[in-house]
C-alpha cells in the first residue's frame, strides 16, 4: 500500500540522496512517474496540489494513487510510494485527505506570521500522527506565484527558527527557502550572468543558509521547492513549434545534485515535466497535423516524461537503486 515518508527520509539521509516529489493531475503523469521509478528501482512520492484537486477530484487522484501501487507490482517492484498533499493551506484540507487515504500532507504557512504558522502547523500534526500520517511544514517564503498568494522577493528561511518551529510542531519534514521558486521563470536574466558559451548562468542557491539550518537541526529532513531545472531542450522544441516561452530559467542540475547530498530529503519537480508533456504534443502536432487521436499525442508525452523522470532519479537525485 501507500507509505509514509518517514521511513524513506531515514534511509535518503543516511544514503545521502533525496527522493523525487513529482506532481499529477492525470493518468500519463502518473503512469510515467510510476514506470519510471521501477525501472529505476527508486522510492518515489506523488504529490497532489490544491489545483490538482480542482482540476481531477480529489477521490479520482486517491485512488489513482492506489491504482500506482498495484501497476508497480505489476512492472515487476512494489516499491515504496507516498501520496502527499502539496501545499495544503488549511486544516480542513489536510483532514480531508488524511481522511481520504493521503499518507502525507504538507500544511504551508509560511505566508502567516510566525506564531500563527506554529499553530496551524500542530493542529494538522496532531491530527494526521493519530493515523501515522506525516507531515511537512514550511519556514521562508518562496519568491513567485503559488496558488493566490505571490511573493515579488525570497524570504530565506531563518535558521535561528528552525528548531523552535520543529519541536513546537512536531513537524517530520521542513520545508525552506534558500532561492529556489515555482514555474519555469525562476530568474530574470538581469539576475543571472553569461557564461563562455553565452548561457545564462543563475545567482547560486543559498548552501551557507542550508548548512546553517543542518546545524541547528541535524537529521533533520529538508525539503526543497521550486526544484525545476527548466531543460533548455525542451524549452527550444516548444518555441520551435509555436510556444512563447520567454525567459525561462531553472535551478542548474549540478547545484540540486549536491543539495540531494545534504539533509535534503525532498525535492519537488513539477515544471519540468510540463515542459517535457507540451514539448512533445506541439511536435506531434507540429509534424503529424492529421492526427487527432489523443493516445497519439498523449502517449509521446507520457514517453518523454519517463525520461525526464528517470534522468531525475538516477542522474540527479541520486534515489535509483535503493529499493
Ligand atoms: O506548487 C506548485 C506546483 O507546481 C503545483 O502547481 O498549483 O498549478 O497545480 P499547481
Ligand atoms: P517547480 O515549479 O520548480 O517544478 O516546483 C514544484 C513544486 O515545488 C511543487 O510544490
Ligand atoms: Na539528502
Ligand atoms: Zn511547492
Amino acid at each position: 500500500g501507500l507509505v509514509n515518508s518517514r521511513e524513506m527520509f531515514k534511509k535518503a539521509m543516511e544514503g545521502k540522496y533525496a527522493i523525487a516529489a513529482f506532481n499529477f493531475n492525470n493518468m500519463e503523469q502518473m503512469q510515467a512517474i510510476i514506470s519510471a521509478a521501477v525501472e529505476c528501482k527508486s522510492p518515489v512520492i506523488l504529490q497532489v496540489s490544491s489545483g490538482a484537486r480542482k482540476y481531477a477530484n480529489q477521490t479520482i487522484l486517491r485512488y489513482m494513487a492506489q491504482g500506482a501501487v498495484e501497476y508497480a507490482k505489476e512492472l515487476g517492484l512494489n516499491i515504496p510510494i507516498v501520496l502527499h498533499l502539496d501545499h495544503g493551506d488549511s486544516f480542513e484540507l489536510c483532514k480531508s485527505c488524511i481522511d481520504m487515504g493521503f499518507s502525507s500532507v504538507m500544511i504551508d504557512g509560511s505566508h502567516l506570521s510566525y506564531d500563527e504558522n506554529v499553530a496551524l502547523t500542530r493542529k494538522v500534526v496532531d491530527y494526521a500522527h493519530q493515523f501515522d500520517v506525516t507531515v511537512e511544514g514550511e519556514l521562508g517564503v518562496l519568491a513567485g506565484v503559488e496558488d493566490e498568494v505571490s511573493a515579488e522577493h525570497h524570504t530565506y528561511t531563518r535558521p535561528e527558527e528552525v528548531e523552535d518551529f520543529v519541536s513546537k510542531t512536531g513537524v517530520d519534514s521542513l520545508a525552506i527557502s534558500i532561492g529556489t521558486s515555482h514555474g519555469a521563470n525562476k530568474f530574470k536574466p538581469e539576475q543571472c550572468t553569461r557564461n563562455a558559451d553565452g548561457v545564462l548562468v543563475p545567482p547560486p542557491l543559498r548552501f551557507d543558509i542550508l548548512k546553517e539550518i543542518e546545524k541547528r537541526i541535524p537529521g533533520f529532513p529538508i525539503v526543497l521547492h521550486g526544484s525545476s531545472s527548466v531543460p533548455q531542450d525542451k524549452v527550444a522544441i516548444i518555441n520551435k513549434y509555436g510556444g512563447a516561452l520567454k525567459d525561462a530559467i531553472g535551478i542548474p542540475e549540478d547545484q540540486l545534485r549536491e543539495a540531494a547530498k545534504s539533509a535534503v530529503c525532498k525535492i519537488n519537480i513539477d515544471s519540468d515535466g510540463r515542459l517535457a508533456m507540451t514539448a512533445a504534443i506541439r511536435e506531434v502536432f507540429a509534424l503529424k497535423p492529421a492526427e487527432f487521436d489523443p493516445r497519439k499525442y498523449l502517449g509521446p508525452a507520457r514517453d518523454s516524461l519517463k525520461e525526464l523522470y528517470k534522468h531525475k532519479l538516477v542522474n540527479v537525485l541520486g534515489s535509483a537503486n535503493t529499493v
